[in-house]
């Protein structure tokens, strides 16, 4: 008998096939994702779960669903699921690293990019039929080339930040818990203190896991001490910055714009002021959507499942070392 697993949500065919294909699946066709209430009936009686990241899985979750033996989360980052509980009671949890980074790292250029050059503005401008002629004063932004590009985080995708600033002649500083001298010299980056990474970048891109620590380390005090010139870049997780702070730091020309794919809450609501903004660009967190990484996030989430439910190591591991132990 197939296994019985609950898909959260419609993910592209390279990987859902595999699922169909070796377990009895129940896939969840709604745009939006299910209640909790629904979560937990629909994942009580299954094995496996293919979750997104708007899932939460907690201890008390797992206590309603016995039986399950792999979450598979179809995103790299994994804050919507304590790994601590799941390791606990044997539950094998497993993202999809590797495969989305450099299609985030693109994305998060194309913010940095959008902002300095007011490109949502432009549009905007000729939108309004107020494009009359070539004016020099008109819609003036920021160079790139040659500015300080300042990394909060320097994981596979802050990295990857890095190798696209060299293209563009960029100074690169980046702050990390963890010093990568490695990196350092390939990447020609310079290790700073969050004090010298704030004050200095021209461009700030953030870059770090949403954790307990990082949730609104990106806030007034931080922003007081950038540039005025500074643009912000969040494709991480959106709660690392504060929305009210960053939001009066726009209004009050504390740094001078922000581009983010991420936001806190998400969505963001449509009356917050922030979207009034022209200093402003958001994206409804697409950083990872191109169609190519789409279909190779679903696959590794769809490995990760059917490994998990096999009993093997799952491909690509949070818990390592934890092998679905449930029965
Ligand atoms: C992730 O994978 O964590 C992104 O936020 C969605 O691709």
């Amino acid at each position: 008998m197939k296994p019985k697993v609950f898909v959260s949500r419609r993910i592209p065919d390279r990987g859902l096939e595999k699922v169909l294909e070796f377990c009895d699946a129940e896939v969840w066709e709604d745009e939006l994702p299910p209640s909790r209430e629904v979560l937990i009936e629909k994942t009580r009686d299954c094995e496996g779960l293919l979750s997104l990241l708007t899932d939460k899985i907690d201890g008390e979750f797992l206590d309603q669903c016995p039986k399950l033996r792999v979450v598979a989360n179809y995103a790299v980052g994994f804050d919507n699921i304590n790994v601590d509980d799941c390791t606990a009671r044997g539950v094998a949890v497993g993202n999809t690293p590797g495969v989305l980074t450099d299609t985030t790292a693109d994305f998060a250029f194309t913010l940095l990019m959008s902002a300095a050059r007011r490109v949502v503005e432009g549009m905007d401008y000729v939108r309004a039929g107020r494009w009359k002629t070539w004016g020099p004063m008109l819609l003036l932004g920021r160079d790139i080339y040659g500015a300080t590009l300042g990394l909060l985080g320097l994981g596979r995708i802050g990295s990857a930040m890095a190798e696209r600033a060299k293209g563009f002649n960029m100074r690169v500083l980046y702050y990390d818990p963890y010093r990568r001298e490695d990196l350092e010299k390939e990447l020609n980056l310079e290790y700073v203190d969050l004090d010298t990474l704030f004050e200095q970048a021209d461009f700030l891109s953030v870059h770090v896991p949403l954790t307990p620590e990082t949730n609104g380390m990106v806030n007034a005090a931080r922003f007081k001490q950038m540039k005025k010139t500074a643009i912000l870049v969040n494709s991480a997780r959106g709660p690392i910055v504060n929305t009210n702070d960053l939001y009066e730091a726009l209004r009050d020309g504390e740094i001078a714009y922000a581009g983010v794919d991420v936001t806190d809450p998400e969505p963001i609501q449509t009356d917050h002021p922030i979207l009034k903004l022209s200093n402003f660009v958001v994206c409804p967190h697409i950083a990872s959507a191109s169609i190519e990484t789409r279909g190779r996030m679903a696959e590794i989430a769809a490995d990760n499942l059917i490994a998990g439910l096999k009993g093997e190591a799952l491909p690509a591991p949070v818990n390592k070392g934890v092998i679905a132990k449930r029965k």
